[in-house]
């Protein structure tokens, strides 16, 4: 079996042994009799060196073709790395016309430019580097869930983590009551009849929420059992107190910004017996502090590429955000800092008006750059489901934006209306009370005070990396007029 090219680089000894190595060429170069390609799988940022006598033809191993090379590994002259494979024998699988082929040797292509080219841009070092992020990320997410719950000390903790959940993707409702949908319906090729497939509308998700607050408690069976079974260790009973999933949403946004797209990755947690934001606000603060750590200790080289090439000066600037607690103002105070700044904005800030992205930049450079939580927003500006703080006119909900340096708002969250009365009349309000009958009933049988956020996942690559458009951080973007693929 073929070594990958990161597992050879790590062959430190360089013990002669004699290995096969498969990749992409990245760079060809011929020197008097010998012959020096670097080849690259995509294991890691760095190539392996493959030194070759110059009977092998070089016109063959030309810049992108993919190639199988034989022979030792053994110690390397060549200064930066440790180890080189002397081939005795390399195969060209498949060749690459270079004149045609858009990625070209040597040239660092404009991330604008590579977008042209989904199909082949992850050839390239910064989508490649960007992409081993990305895989780091979801892996350390997953790994922050499942600890956890031992860092917690709400006095119901668990010392187990979270369940990880699938939530549909596609779904009857709209969680966020925006409107913002895609209908799914079969294709008319299709022998099921087009309107009935589900016998309702059905539309690809906007968030994961409500499937996982059903998930999340509010659940009979644990209330009750936590009366019977006192004495009994019961952490397999409440192993659905918490859950999180990080899946794709979708949003029919007609956006074409730097911040949006129609379907990206949600990283959602739902959390059961939790009383205040504040609760809520460590477990966002951890989840983004404990992922970053994790990804700069798994993957620093492809971290320090985008810090260098993409977004000079970033690593400091992710430093700062690392090493200082967020900082925590109500919506009021953001409304009443951003009115003393109006001639800044394009968009006069109002109480009672969302804050717009021009807005959420300023609050953050105010707080000194440092992500800012903005808690208890308007009640008219928020879903059905966000908690009533019962605050007079001045009408709040418990609701959570994190804003973020570069990116401005990264996570949205709440406390959920837990009291069957007051969701009963917020949904009266809306005209949905028919429609969400199953999510009252969560209210009916053991309801629990309980909160969740969703953290947009591109939107936190964007923000540790310092990369400026959405699209450059997901494999396949999706937005409006676009779905190349
Ligand atoms: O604030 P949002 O709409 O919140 C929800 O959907 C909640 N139901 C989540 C929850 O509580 N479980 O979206 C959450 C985050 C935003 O803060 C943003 O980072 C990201 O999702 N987001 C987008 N990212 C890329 N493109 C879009 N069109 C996005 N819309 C939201
Ligand atoms: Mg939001």
């Amino acid at each position: 079996a073929a070594l990958s090219v990161r597992d050879a680089l790590r062959a430190r000894g360089a013990s002669g042994e004699r290995v096969k190595v498969q990749g992409w060429i990245r760079s060809a170069r011929s020197q008097k009799e010998v012959l020096f390609l670097h080849v690259n799988d995509g294991s890691s940022l760095e190539s392996l060196q493959v030194v070759a006598d110059s009977s092998f033809d070089s016109r063959e191993l030309a810049f992108g073709s993919s190639v199988e090379a034989q022979g030792q590994l053994v110690k390397s002259p060549s200064r930066g790395q440790n180890v080189e494979l002397k081939a005795e024998k390399i195969e060209v699988i498949g060749n690459c016309d270079a004149k045609a082929f858009p990625i070209k040797y040597k040239e660092r292509h404009p991330l604008e430019y590579l977008r042209q080219y989904p199909h082949l841009r992850c050839r390239t070092n910064a989508l490649a580097s960007i992409l081993r992020v990305r895989s780091e990320a979801t892996a350390a997410v997953h790994s922050f869930f499942k600890q956890l719950g031992q860092h917690l000390h709400h006095p119901l903790a668990l010392d187990s983590g979270f369940v990880h959940i699938h939530t549909p993707v596609i779904t009857s409702n709209d969680c966020e009551g925006a409107g913002e949908l895609f209908q799914v319906e079969p294709s008319s090729k299709t022998k099921v009849p087009k309107e009935n497939f589900f016998n309702v509308p059905a539309f690809l998700t906007v968030s994961g929420q409500l499937h996982l607050e059903v998930m999340s408690g509010g659940n009979s069976t644990l209330i009750e059992m936590k009366e019977v079974v006192k004495d009994l260790n019961w952490l397999g009973i409440r192993a659905f107190t918490r859950v999180f999933t990080i899946g794709p949403t979708f949003r029919a946004e007609n956006s074409q910004s730097r911040r949006h797209l129609a379907e990206f990755y949600m990283v959602e947690a739902e959390i059961s017996f939790v009383e205040s934001l504040q609760d809520l606000m460590q477990v966002m603060e951890g989840l983004f502090k404990s992922t970053t750590m994790m990804v700069l200790s798994n993957c620093p080289k492809d971290v320090e590429l985008c810090h260098k090439f993409i977004a000079p000066g970033h690593k400091d600037r992710l430093e700062h955000m690392l090493k200082n607690n967020f900082l925590t103002i109500s919506y009021t105070e953001a409304v009443e800092i951003l009115k003393q700044a109006s001639e800044n904005f394009t968009f006069t800030p109002e109480w009672g008006v969302d804050l717009q992205t021009e807005h959420e930049k300023y609050l953050v450079k105010h707080c000194g750059n440092i992500p800012v939580f903005v808690i208890n927003y308007p009640l008219a500006l928020k879903p059905f489901y966000m908690r009533d703080n019962e605050d007079g006119p001045h009408h709040t909900v418990a609701a959570v934006d994190l804003l973020v340096p570069g990116v401005g708002e990264l996570i949205g969250g709440s406390l959920r209306e837990e009291r069957y009365h007051f969701l009963e009349q917020r949904l009266a309000r809306s005209g949905l009370t028919e429609a969400y009958q199953w999510y009252l009933d969560l209210r009916r049988f053991g309801s629990v005070p309980h909160g969740g956020f969703g953290m947009g996942f591109e939107r936190y690559l964007q923000c540790i990396l310092g990369v400026d458009n959405i699209k450059d951080v997901i494999p396949f973007p999706r937005f409006t007029h676009s779905c190349l693929l």
